[in-house]
């Protein structure tokens, strides 16, 4: 993510958010060393971001969003995918994020990718109080891990061959 794309960004953002992150903020967490943000593209246009904090030997998973327009086509397990492997690239051994308790689609594919849920948050969101559930995926180094990732890359590359055909 460079600051030229935060306009998008920032679009998809009020689509898919009750509070959406201001501009600003996205230029202070690009700025962060400690950050990494990615943006999806088709073409031109962006459809979709996520990023982290990658502390010591933890990575911080801060947001993931796909314009609504083009949800339901794996572009935020890539995203995810993504992350992940930066983290692996970065030294991390755990993942962990917070997630709306309400939102059971966020929550699947986070269990896709081996995380699970630890903790409530009660009343964490401010706008709606709504609780968050914290969910982690831990020793992310070991083998068994990168096979479970090696075989969903398979998976979506598959996915995209399919579509390609038809
Ligand atoms: C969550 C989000 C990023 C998923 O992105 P997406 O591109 O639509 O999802 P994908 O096509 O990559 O789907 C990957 C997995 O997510 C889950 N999923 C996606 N759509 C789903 C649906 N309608 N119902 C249930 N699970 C769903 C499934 O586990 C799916 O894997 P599968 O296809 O093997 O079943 C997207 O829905 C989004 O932007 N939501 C709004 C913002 C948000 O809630 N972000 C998460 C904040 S913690």
């Amino acid at each position: 993510m460079r600051e030229r794309d935060l306009d998008a960004v920032t679009v998809i953002d009020k689509r898919c958010y009750t509070t959406p992150w201001r501009y600003n903020a996205y230029l202070t967490e690009i700025s962060n060393r400690s950050a990494n943000y990615y943006v999806a593209r088709e073409g031109d246009k962006i459809v979709g971001y996520g990023g982290q904090w990658i502390v010591m030997d933890e990575a911080h998973i801060t947001t993931l969003a796909v314009d609504p327009a083009r949800q339901g086509r794996k572009i935020g397990e890539r995203l995810l995918l993504a992350l992940i492997e930066e983290a692996l690239c970065q030294r991390a051994n755990h993942l962990k994020l917070e997630v709306r308790e309400s939102n059971r689609i966020a929550q699947n594919l986070y269990r896709k990718y081996g995380f699970e849920a630890m903790a409530m948050r009660k009343h964490y969101y401010i706008d709606t109080g709504e609780s968050a559930v914290v969910m982690w995926a831990n020793d992310i180094r070991r083998p068994e891990y990168r096979a479970l990732l090696e075989e969903r890359r398979q998976a979506i590359e598959r996915h995209y061959q399919q579509e390609e055909r038809y």
